[in-house]
C-alpha cells in the first residue's frame, strides 16, 4: 500500500526542507519515492537544487519530484465549473476579466494540487508519496469539504439535472441567473468525488502520517496546536511533531544565542507534553545553507537516524469529537490517568487538562469556543467531556425527549 507522509506547518519552519529530506531519505533506503509541492510558492526544486516540472521526474536514484502547475489543475477539474461562474458574475455586470478572477475560489488552486495525490496513489508506481504541503493545514480543512457536502451529490445534483431539463428558461427568467447546465453539475460531482478520494485516501490511518513541523517559538508552536486539534477532529492521523531548528547545546565561542537557547529549552519540554502521545523529534539548527542533496540528506540523518522515514510513529486519535442530543461530547484518551487525578479549566478557546503533574493545552475547534462547559466524566480510559450546543434548540413541551436521566 502506497505510504502518505504530508508535511505542514507556519511559514519558514522549514517544511519544505524537512519534507525533501524524508523523501531523499526514503529513497535511499530503497523506496520509489515521489515528492511533491502542493503549495503555490513552490520551493522544492530550490531546496534539491534540481529544476522541476509539474509532471514527476527522477532527480535521484528511486526519486521523483514534481510542482504542480495550478494551471493544469483547474484546467483538468475546475474549468467547466469556472466558466459557468464566470458566466454568473458577467450576467451580473461584471466584467468580464474580472469575473474570470472572481470565479477561481479561494484554496481551489492548492486542492488542486492535492489532487495528484489520488493519481499517485493510483498509478501504482510509488512507494512512498511525500507531500510538502502549504502552512497552517487550511486546505486540509477545506479538503474535508466533499464529505460535508455529499448531501449536495445526493440531493442537488439531481434535482438541478431535471430542472434544468425542464424549465433551465423559465427558471431563469424567474430567478434572474443563468442555471447551470448539466455538464456543470457532471463536473461539480466530478471534482467533489475526487476531493473525496483524496480526502479518504488522507485520513487512511494504515496509509497516510500528517506530520507537523514547527519552531520552538511562541507563535509557531500555537499554530502548530492549532493544526493538530483539526487534524484530529477531521480524522487525518498525525504521527509526528518535528521541532526544527533547535540551537545545539554549545554555542560558538561569545555564547551570543545562549538567551535564544534558554527559550528554546524552555519550550522544548511543554511541547512534548502538548502534544503527547503523538512524539516530538529535533533537528537541529545548522550553520550552513541546507540547500542540495548532501545538506538535505544531514536533516533526514538528524531526524531519523537508522529508522525508517516511513515509521508509524503513532497510531490513534488523541481526541475527537461526537454529538450526542443536543451536546457536544470532546473525548480525550486518557489511558492510566485515574478519575480524582484529571482536573480540567477552560480559558476562552483553550481547554486546560491537568492529570497528575502533567497538563495538556487542548485549543478548542471552532465550533466548541461559543459553547459551555457544562460536565465531565472519566469512563474506560477516556475523559468525555460535555459542552451545550450552541445550535441546540431550547426543548419545547411535547415531542422533547427531555435532558435529564
Ligand atoms: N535545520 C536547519 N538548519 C539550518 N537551516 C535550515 C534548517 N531547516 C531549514 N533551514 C533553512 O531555513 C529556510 C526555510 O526553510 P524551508 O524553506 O524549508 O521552510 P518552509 O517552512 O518550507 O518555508 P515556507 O513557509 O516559505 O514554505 C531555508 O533557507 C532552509 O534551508
Ligand atoms: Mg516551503
Amino acid at each position: 500500500m502506497t505510504r502518505i507522509l504530508l508535511y505542514t506547518g507556519k511559514g519558514g519552519v522549514g517544511k519544505t526542507s524537512v519534507a525533501a529530506a524524508t523523501a531523499l531519505l526514503c529513497a535511499r533506503r530503497g523506496h520509489r519515492t515521489v515528492v511533491l509541492s502542493t503549495d503555490i510558492a513552490h520551493s522544492l526544486a530550490d531546496a534539491y537544487d534540481v529544476p522541476l516540472g509539474p509532471e514527476p521526474s527522477e532527480i535521484a536514484p528511486n526519486l521523483w519530484g514534481q510542482e504542480p502547475d495550478v494551471y493544469y489543475n483547474i484546467g483538468r477539474y475546475w474549468k467547466t465549473i469556472q466558466n459557468y461562474m464566470a458566466d454568473l458574475f458577467s450576467w451580473r455586470g461584471l466584467d468580464e476579466v474580472m469575473a474570470e478572477e472572481m470565479s477561481v475560489l479561494p484554496g481551489m488552486d492548492e486542492l488542486g494540487n492535492l489532487l495528484w495525490i489520488a493519481d499517485h496513489v493510483e498509478s501504482g508506481k510509488y512507494d512512498v508519496i511525500v507531500v510538502d504541503a502549504a502552512p497552517t493545514g487550511e486546505t486540509l480543512r477545506l479538503l474535508s469539504l466533499p464529505e460535508a457536502s455529499r448531501w449536495w451529490i445526493e440531493r442537488i445534483a439531481p434535482i438541478g439535472r431535471r430542472v434544468s431539463k425542464i424549465g433551465r428558461p423559465m427558471l431563469e427568467r424567474m430567478i434572474g441567473v443563468p442555471m447551470p447546465r448539466d455538464e456543470v453539475f457532471a463536473a461539480a460531482e466530478r471534482l467533489l468525488a475526487r476531493l473525496d478520494k483524496v480526502h479518504r485516501l488522507l485520513a487512511d490511518p494504515e496509509r497516510s502520517s500528517v506530520r507537523l513541523t514547527l519552531a520552538l517559538e511562541k507563535l509557531s508552536i500555537a499554530e502548530a496546536q492549532r493544526s493538530f486539534t483539526y487534524f484530529h477532529l477531521f480524522g487525518y492521523p498525525s504521527d509526528l511533531v518535528v521541532a526544527n531548528k533547535v540551537l545545539p547545546g554549545h554555542l560558538a565561542g561569545d555564547g551570543s544565542f545562549g538567551g535564544l537557547r534558554a527559550t528554546q529549552q524552555r519550550y522544548l519540554p511543554q511541547v512534548i507534553a502538548q502534544f503527547a502521545p503523538v512524539p516530538v523529534k529535533t533537528v537541529q539548527q545548522f550553520d550552513r545553507e541546507m540547500v542540495g542533496f548532501d545538506r538535505l540528506a544531514e536533516i533526514g540523518e538528524a531526524l531519523f537516524g537508522a529508522d525508517d522515514p516511513t515509521t508509524f510513529y503513532y497510531r490513534g486519535r488523541p481526541y475527537r469529537v461526537r454529538s450526542e442530543d443536543g451536546l457536544h461530547v470532546l473525548e480525550v484518551a486518557l489511558p492510566f490517568a485515574a478519575r480524582d487525578e484529571v482536573r480540567l479549566s477552560r480559558n476562552g478557546d483553550e481547554l486546560q487538562l491537568h492529570v497528575g503533574g502533567w497538563r495538556r493545552t487542548i485549543v478548542l475547534p471552532h465550533a466548541l469556543v461559543p459553547e459551555p462547559t457544562i460536565g465531565a466524566k472519566m469512563e474506560d480510559g477516556i475523559l468525555r467531556i460535555q459542552f451545550r450546543r450552541a445550535d441546540a434548540r431550547p426543548s419545547s413541551g411535547s415531542g422533547s425527549r427531555g435532558g435529564r436521566a
